[in-house]
């Protein structure tokens, strides 16, 4: 008994250490040749369902058709609310689909399966410890890819449209007023926002606006209330009423809290 619940754990710590960014490093070396980076659903759909296939000439699924044949797709592995277990089902399906391909077991529809090349047998080229990898990039291949493209479009509107967003998302509003040659912002830039605990906490509940006091006013009034020290830290209402100041430049922990703090009713 004893034995068994340590092999158990074992396999429980060796799965908690497999992630996401291992497979998806290991995706890029081992299976990306023909498995290609993501194609919109939109192209992907004219060049099966139009063009035979002849739009793309694929000889094997993109990463996100297989992503979503595994993960959410009409014969997909395993259950889609429990990501956890399911990233355990999808690596067995893969160890035994990629050491013995077979196209029996396919999980890929047939409309699009007939256009593909047959599949040859990986063992000895991929582990089965870099397949549980695999399976975690996969399984989360969705979700990751939303929130980096929502951060990234964050990033590049203008004051005016995240306030609209602010609203639109019912999102609390974080303004920094900074500027290029305030040493603390860009020590707070390096220690502090460029931990992804804070960028994901962030990104959950607020929106976050830079604004460079030498060169723009800052927004929503806040002008006012402002006392020239850089950083300074508004935060507001999604509908963009005041809440907090806080002057000064914080640690991790103490800005978790200023966060944590604001998104009380
Ligand atoms: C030499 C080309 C090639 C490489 C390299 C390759 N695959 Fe594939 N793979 C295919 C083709 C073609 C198909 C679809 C046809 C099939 O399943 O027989 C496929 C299908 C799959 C499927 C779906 C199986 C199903 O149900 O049909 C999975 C999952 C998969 N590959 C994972 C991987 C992973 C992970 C890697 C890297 C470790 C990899 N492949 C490397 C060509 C390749």
């Amino acid at each position: 008994m004893k034995i068994f619940i340590a092999i158990l754990s074992l396999f429980y710590s060796l799965t908690l250490f497999a992630d996401y960014k291992s497979g998806k490093k290991i995706f890029k070396q081992k299976c990306s040749s023909c498995h290609l980076p993501r194609i919109s659903g939109e192209i992907l759909k004219k060049n099966f369902y139009e063009k035979n296939n002849t739009m793309l000439n694929l000889g094997a699924p993109t990463v996100n058709m297989l992503a979503f044949f595994l993960v959410r797709g009409p014969e997909h592995i395993g259950d889609t609310n429990d990501p956890e277990m399911q990233k355990l089902e999808v690596a067995d399906f893969m160890k035994d689909y990629l050491y013995k391909p077979n196209r029996k077991n396919s999980i890929i529809e047939n409309k699009f399966l007939k256009f593909f090349i047959t599949k040859k047998s990986m063992k000895g080229i991929v582990s089965e410890k870099e397949i549980d990898n695999i399976a975690d990039f996969l399984v989360e291949y969705k979700k990751r890819r939303v929130v980096s493209v929502e951060k990234s479009m964050l990033k590049h509107m203008s004051t005016k449209e995240l306030i609209e967003t602010a609203k639109k998302k019912n999102k609390i509003i974080i303004v920094e007023a900074m500027s290029k040659t305030c040493y603390y912002c860009k020590k707070m830039d390096k220690e502090v926002f460029s931990l992804p605990i804070v960028k994901n906490a962030i990104f959950k509940n607020f929106i976050y606006i830079k604004v460079d006091i030498d060169k723009t006013k800052l927004p929503l009034g806040l002008d006012k209330r402002y006392k020239h020290m850089t950083p300074t830290f508004f935060t507001l209402s999604p509908d963009g009423k005041f809440k907090n100041m806080y002057p000064g430049a914080w640690t991790k922990d103490d800005f978790l809290l200023i966060l944590k703090e604001n998104l009380k009713k």
